[in-house]
């Protein structure tokens, strides 16, 4: 039965991060060809939709990063308003509201789930019933990770990491995540990857059969030897002292530690909530981070709120 549209919508969308990232060399494009694993994670930004009778579209954020998030044209998430105006021809406009609680240029697809929360807020708000395999070709305009932020849970992201398929994962994982002060920028990163690593002898990206068995079998330490990062080199080349994150949060007992994405957020691996909840408290303490969070995996992609859910 067709969903009638609405003049208020909030959906609210995850976190990413990579278990496994592999880059080959750079295409005529510009882009690298990926070979990655996915995880969506329990950190959020929730996008409120509201119509307009125009066809303005105005973004606000509020929340922890706020501030460093643009509310100009080069906003992710009013480019994927603007694109859905477009392509169907919407006369309606909307004011989104962005709560961002995920680190801004911290490697975790911040701005890339905005995105994905607006297609899936503004296809209920016009009415527009579009698909999912509709909403991901949007998606896959806007940015090369907005695809996976729709679909969630654990996928395999390959192309230039927008063609997603669906990963089998047993179980729940728990992370912490220590964000650093200031972001990386995704495109300096694979310069500084190019820069330095030898072109001739970089292989096509591939996954490794290990990450795939160990995110089946749902153990924390089997997949703690098989997560692996190509960016991480070219991330710790522009902000040493990243290491000294990671090192110290293998010697409080993480079971592993690799810089997400392009950077500069770490990532932990602990061996359960409890854990966990200890690492995170260390981290804190230690003065090597701004900001830390812990969250679970994998959760679901964008998906809508029901009207009375508390904020
Ligand atoms: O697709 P997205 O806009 O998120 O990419 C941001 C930048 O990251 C690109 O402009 C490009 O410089 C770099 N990138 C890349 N290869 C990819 C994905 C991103 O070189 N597969």
């Amino acid at each position: 039965m067709p969903v009638p549209p609405s003049a208020q919508v909030t959906v609210r969308s995850p976190a990413k991060i990579n278990l496994g990232l592999s880059v080959g060399p750079p295409r005529p494009d510009g882009f690298h060809p990926l070979a990655t694993v996915y995880q969506a994670v329990a950190l959020y930004d929730d996008v409120t939709a509201t119509v307009r009778d125009d066809a303005e579209v105005t973004v606000e954020v509020v929340g922890d990063f706020a501030v460093n998030v643009p509310t100009d044209d080069s906003n992710l998430a009013v480019r994927a308003a603007r694109l859905l105006q477009a392509e169907y021809d919407v006369e309606e406009g909307v004011d989104l509201s962005i709560r961002k609680t995920i680190p801004v240029a911290g490697g975790m697809a911040g701005g890339s789930t905005d995105a994905a929360a607006t297609l899936v807020a503004c296809n209920r708000l016009w009415g527009l019933q579009l698909t999912q395999s509709e909403l991901q070709h949007l998606a896959a305009e806007l940015g090369s990770d907005v695809p996976f932020c729709l679909v969630g849970h654990t996928a395999l992201g390959q192309g230039r990491g927008e063609h997603v398929t669906e990963v089998m994962s047993r179980g729940t994982f728990h992370w912490v995540f220590a964000i650093a002060d200031g972001g990386l920028s995704t495109p300096e990163v694979y310069a500084e990857l190019d820069r330095i690593r030898p072109l001739r002898r970089v292989e096509p990206p591939e996954v490794r059969p290990e990450l795939l068995a160990a995110l089946l079998s749902g153990r924390s330490a089997a997949l703690a030897v098989a997560i692996s990062n190509d960016l991480q080199a070219a991330a710790l080349s522009l902000r040493p002292e990243l290491g000294d994150t990671l090192q110290f949060g293998l010697d409080q007992g993480a079971l592993a530690a690799m810089i997400s994405g392009s950077g500069p957020t770490c990532l932990f691996l602990a061996a359960d909530s409890r854990r966990a909840v200890d690492l995170a408290v260390e981290l804190a303490e230690s003065g090597l981070c701004r900001m830390v969070r812990q969250a679970e995996g994998p959760v679901p992609g964008a998906r809508i709120l029901p009207a009375n859910v508390n904020r």
